[in-house]
């Protein structure tokens, strides 16, 4: 057990109650640094860090909760924490994974992965020439992304086109849109696996038969959706949240199956230790892995089902450094 003192870096005090509880139950203290706008931080670049462990949870979807420049904010703390040599569990360049599926897909795509075809835009003045390469159903998503920003499905190009001239189109954050091949799965349902400590934890189903794109499996997510429903309602798509009960434990994938052990291997070599990795199993068969959250939040349901709580692996992790 640790005598270091646990730092957590995040943007989101929403999501730290399950974290809280379990840290309480281990008898385990932390203290928070949150990255919100308003919550007046400075670097003395002089200085040295404290003394201990320092995860960091910052996530892609930052800028949608009152944390403007929450990856500009964590770029230079994670930049000064590791100039001193601190213990940081995902750290800069996981970071730049978190709000980069570009990089993403290019990294899984060289570690012998099949990701989405995908092509990334910058700006708007070629989204539809670009997305006309693309057959019929297709994609479009921000390159950072999270909570299913941007996420839509098109079955048709003048709906595309009308679409991003219309005050509907919804601007990504980098400036930078990705028009990708739409994976039709053979069952309705992408499965989540979860790394703790770069080892994995457990997989989680998540029902999509009620056609969400916005599967964040946090409990502050779940009052997000229902309070959006109606604005979201009959957009280009059938975005219409997740519905309570979509998430489940997946028993019958364990350490040995084929693709967890790659994956570990995969986050080993990024170095990136907590994280969730989505996939869907298409119709014809293949395994097409098509994000990476390194800021995972764990659903209530799940942490029940599932043999140990990963929250309490959590914790356990962090206190073992
Ligand atoms: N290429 C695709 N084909 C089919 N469904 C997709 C595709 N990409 C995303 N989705 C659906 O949309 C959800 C959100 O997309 P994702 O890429 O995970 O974005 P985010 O980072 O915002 O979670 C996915 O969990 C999946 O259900
Ligand atoms: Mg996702």
């Amino acid at each position: 057990m640790t005598t270091n003192t646990i730092f957590i870096l995040h943007d989101n005090p929403e999501w730290i109650p399950p974290f809280a509880a379990a840290f309480q139950k281990a008898g385990v203290s932390f203290q928070e640094w949150i990255f919100h706008d308003d919550a007046g931080h400075f670097l003395n670049l002089d200085e040295e860090p404290p003394q201990g462990v320092f995860w960091s949870r910052i996530s892609a979807s930052s800028h949608t909760r009152n944390a403007t420049h929450a990856k500009e904010y964590a770029r230079a703390v994670l930049a000064w924490l590791e100039r001193y040599g601190r213990r940081v569990v995902n750290g800069s360049a996981v970071l730049e994974f978190e709000v980069s599926k570009v990089r993403q897909y290019l990294a899984l795509k060289k570690h012998g992965f099949r990701v989405p075809e995908t092509s990334a835009v910058f700006g708007e003045r070629q989204l539809i020439e670009v997305a006309k390469k693309y057959t019929t159903p297709f994609i479009v998503k921000h390159n950072q992304g999270g909570k299913g920003l941007g996420v839509r499905r098109f079955d048709d190009f003048g709906d595309f086109e009308r679409y991003v001239n219309s005050v509907d189109f919804e601007e990504p954050t980098d400036g930078i849109t990705l028009v990708q091949e739409y994976l039709r799965s053979k069952e309705p349902f992408i499965t989540r696996l979860e790394f703790i400590g770069g080892k994995f934890h457990y997989a989680v189903r998540v029902d999509t038969a009620a056609g969400s794109f916005q599967l964040c499996p946090a409990d502050a997510c779940e009052i997000d959706r229902q309070n959006s429903l109606p604005e979201l309602a009959g957009g280009a798509c059938d975005i219409n949240g997740a519905k309570n009960g979509a998430f489940s434990y997946r028993a019958e994938i364990t350490a040995d199956t084929p693709l967890v052990r790659q994956l570990e291997d995969f986050l080993a070599q990024y170095k990136i230790e907590v994280a969730g990795v989505e996939f869907i199993e298409t119709a014809n068969g293949e395994t097409v892995i098509y994000d990476i959250n390194t800021n995972t939040n764990y659903n209530a349901a799940v942490e029940k089902q599932a043999p140990q709580a990963a929250a309490d692996r959590i914790v356990a992790f962090l206190s073992e450094l």
